[in-house]
């Protein structure tokens, strides 16, 4: 089974604890904040990208107030395709051609029905490889 974490800053948290709860059965750790005060988006962001190359889970969601600062951490590390999503056809697509393994909301952006729709893409839609692997493989050379 995908095992799926979520993490975000103050600024993502409220969003974060709406699709943690959202998407409950699908057994999502939450790897903090957990409670709303002011921490710096590098280290809770890196952390968990950190947790997500060891291997302790297959997808991550991470978010912040607007989802700049965490995708510019996650995409820091070499093996983490994180991809800044603010509607369903980008999360699809970063999916299906760039095989993100890091979903980036901006907390402050979107409204959560949106968010929650946007989730359910990324987490429903698969790679299709072929020319895609060459190019992903491409990012790290
Ligand atoms: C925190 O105020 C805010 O700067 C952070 O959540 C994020 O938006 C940074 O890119």
């Amino acid at each position: 089974m995908t095992k799926i974490a979520i993490v975000s800053d103050h600024g993502g948290f409220e969003l974060k604890e709406y699709l943690k709860d959202f998407f409950s059965k699908e057994g999502i750790s939450d790897l903090g904040v957990y409670e709303p005060v002011s921490v710096d988006y590098p280290i809770v962001i890196g952390k968990a990208c950190e947790q997500l190359l060891s291997g302790e889970f297959d997808k991550l969601i991470a978010l912040c107030g607007t989802g700049i600062g965490a995708s510019m951490k996650a995409n820091r590390y070499k093996g983490i395709r994180a991809a800044l999503c603010h509607d369903e056809f980008t999360a699809e697509m970063s999916k299906r051609h760039n095989d993100a393994n890091v979903l980036v909301l901006g907390g402050r952006v979107l409204g959560k029905d949106l968010a929650t729709r946007i989730v359910q893409k990324w987490l429903s839609t698969d790679f299709e490889g072929g020319r895609h692997e060459k190019r992903i493989n491409l990012l790290d050379s």
